[in-house]
């Protein structure tokens, strides 16, 4: 239920001559909480899907649990921006969209889990449309849980809904994890969301990405949004930021000015 991913030397080009990621390493232990932070276009969405496996043809190796990744696999758990919900299924088959007829003999007592862990007991039979933002996104992920991955790659997953139900999605998404031990890589603009649920974060440079530094957030959950060691740390990551080249940042409510 828990995984190593081992990123060594990836590369990746969609036209040749302009590579998107060069010679990316990055280690990541089972249970850990990764966010890549980077400037738009650098190639972090790139990576997530090469991880997947939904994206081929690269140099280096991408592996998890030792094995190269070769095709999507139920081993990992995908969430996006928006919810990507089939409209005619209702939550609960939502959530049990992608799994095989050898999974669904167990189908009932699975998605009444997943519903629990993501507060939406008594929503199964609701459709999308009836559905706020919050909610579609805690019922994807609760479909990128369903095959029980090792790993949750999330690519900005919280993007798109407003600042409050923003970290009530990180707070669930921390009290999931603590009960299912996933292994997570999150990629997100924002510097307090990454702050708020890592163990490390990896800062990206300019496209070709490339890791450029690896911050450690050695502080213990819960974890207090104010403290002066995480004001510190967002600091030092915007600085960060702002020499890898990043030309748009968000964060709650604060002007950057970058
Ligand atoms: N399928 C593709 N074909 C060609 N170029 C692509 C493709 N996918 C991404 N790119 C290019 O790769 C670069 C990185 O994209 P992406 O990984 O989406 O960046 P990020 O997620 O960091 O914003 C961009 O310049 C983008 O235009
Ligand atoms: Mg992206």
């Amino acid at each position: 239920m828990s995984s190593t991913i081992r990123i060594e030397h990836v590369s990746k080009s969609f036209e040749a001559g302009k590579p998107v990621l060069r010679d990316l390493n990055l280690e990541i232990r089972p249970s850990e909480i990764v966010s890549l932070l980077g400037p738009s276009g650098c190639g972090k969405s790139t990576l997530l899907r090469l991880l997947s496996g939904l994206e081929r043809d690269h140099e280096g190796h991408l592996l998890i649990d030792g094995q190269e990744v070769l095709a999507p696999t139920r081993a990992v758990g995908l969430m996006f921006q928006e919810p990507r919900l089939l409209p005619w299924l209702t939550v609960r088959n939502n959530i049990l969209f992608g799994l095989n007829a050898r999974d669904r003999r167990q189908a009932d007592g699975l998605a009444q889990e997943l519903m629990e862990q993501v507060q939406l007991s008594g929503c199964a039979d609701l459709l999308p449309r009836q559905l706020s933002g919050g909610m579609a996104q805690r019922v994807a992920l609760a479909r990128a849980l369903a095959t029980e991955p090792g790993v949750l790659l999330l690519d900005e997953p919280f993007s798109a809904v407003d600042a409050l139900t923003r970290m009530r999605l990180q707070e669930l998404l921390l009290s999931v994890w603590q009960r299912r031990r996933f292994t997570m890589l999150l990629v997100t603009h924002d510097i307090d969301e990454a702050l708020y649920l890592s163990d490390r974060v990896a800062v990206l440079s300019g496209r070709p990405a490339t890791v450029r530094e690896i911050v450690h957030v050695d502080l213990p959950r819960p974890r207090d949004r104010r403290a002066a060691e995480m004001l510190r740390l967002r600091a030092y990551l915007l600085e960060a930021l702002r020499i890898a080249g990043a030309p748009q940042l968000t964060g709650y409510g604060t002007p950057f000015g970058v």
